[in-house]
């Protein structure tokens, strides 16, 4: 499996009153293409600012040391230009919240064709179909007429499905997921989780998979990286974090959890479908 992202001693530094804060410190890990890494942590360990700072989107003030190389080339250190360049087009990003990332004012398929046109320079016609296969691609009834709708019209699970398939319109080789399905009921959390592990598996992307909850990385992920306060607790494979956890903080994370081993499939079985995917 040859490498698509390499993290090396990966700090975030923050300005602060009391002087600076190191809110990641020193983590390095790597994602395969055709993989999918889970990071775990409690709220507040880096988890966000770890991603934030691959997607080149870390806040204002933010300094970073160490390397993030994707498919060979370092990001860090690279103009806004390039990289709003990268975004959407080689690695994109899906948050918790699909309301605060969607603009209410246009409609879904309008946000998805700007999105593909930006990278693709298409015609808004050929843009608009693109988009309405996506929306099908992800599950969404009627794409033809949905595309038209606003954000607002839309469940949660199904805005979530719309930020999915905005994500993956444009085809990039990563995809970082944070905390995707923490803002929606339980049964929408397993259909958007299996559809996130059956569209990555059909597009070959890599995927860095974000989440508090160790249940849901012991499904998706082939590798795990635990983070607490900003640094790396435990890293590697999901066989070895699960089966012999080597420090106690990640023993601790095992031991809240009911069932470690349960498939995406199994959890999803028997699950109130939200309407939109049989
Ligand atoms: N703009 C900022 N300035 C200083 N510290 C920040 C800023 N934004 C977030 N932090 C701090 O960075 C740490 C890591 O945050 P984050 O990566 O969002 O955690 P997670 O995603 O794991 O919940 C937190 O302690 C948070 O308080
Ligand atoms: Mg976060």
């Amino acid at each position: 499996m040859s490498e698509l992202l390499v993290v090396e001693n990966l700090t975030v530094t923050f300005p602060t009153a009391r002087g600076p804060v190191d809110v990641v410190k020193d983590v390095s890990f790597t994602v395969g293409r055709d993989e999918t890494v889970g990071i775990v942590g409690e709220s507040g360990s880096g988890k966000s600012m770890t991603s934030l700072a691959v997607m080149g989107l870390l806040p204002k003030g933010a300094r970073t040391r160490g390397s993030i190389r994707l498919d060979g080339t370092e990001l860090l250190g690279r103009s806004d230009r390039e990289l709003r360049r990268l975004r959407g087009e080689r690695m994109s990003m899906i948050f918790q919240d699909p309301l605060s990332s969607l603009n209410p004012y246009y409609t879904v398929g309008l946000q998805i064709e700007e999105m593909y046109r930006a990278h693709r320079g298409t015609s808004r016609k050929a843009a608009r179909e693109v988009a309405i296969a996506a929306l099908a691609q992800v599950g969404l009834p009627e794409p033809e007429r949905r595309v038209d709708h606003y954000p607002h019209q839309f469940s949660g699970g199904q805005r979530q499905r719309i930020m999915i398939a905005m994500a993956l319109v444009c085809d990039p080789e990563l995809l970082i997921a944070d905390e995707p399905t923490t803002a929606l009921d339980v049964t929408v959390q397993a259909q958007i989780l299996r559809l996130l592990a059956e569209l990555r598996r059909e597009s070959g992307t890599g995927m860095m998979f974000i989440t508090h909850d160790l249940a849901v990385i012991s499904s998706i992920a082939t590798r795990v990286l635990v983070m607490r306060r900003g640094e790396q607790v435990e890293y590697g494979t999901a066989e070895q974090v699960f089966a012999e956890p080597r420090h106690e903080y990640t023993r601790m994370l095992l031991e809240s959890i009911p069932r470690i081993d349960d498939p995406v499939d199994d959890a999803v079985d028997g699950a109130v479908d939200d309407g939109v995917r049989s």
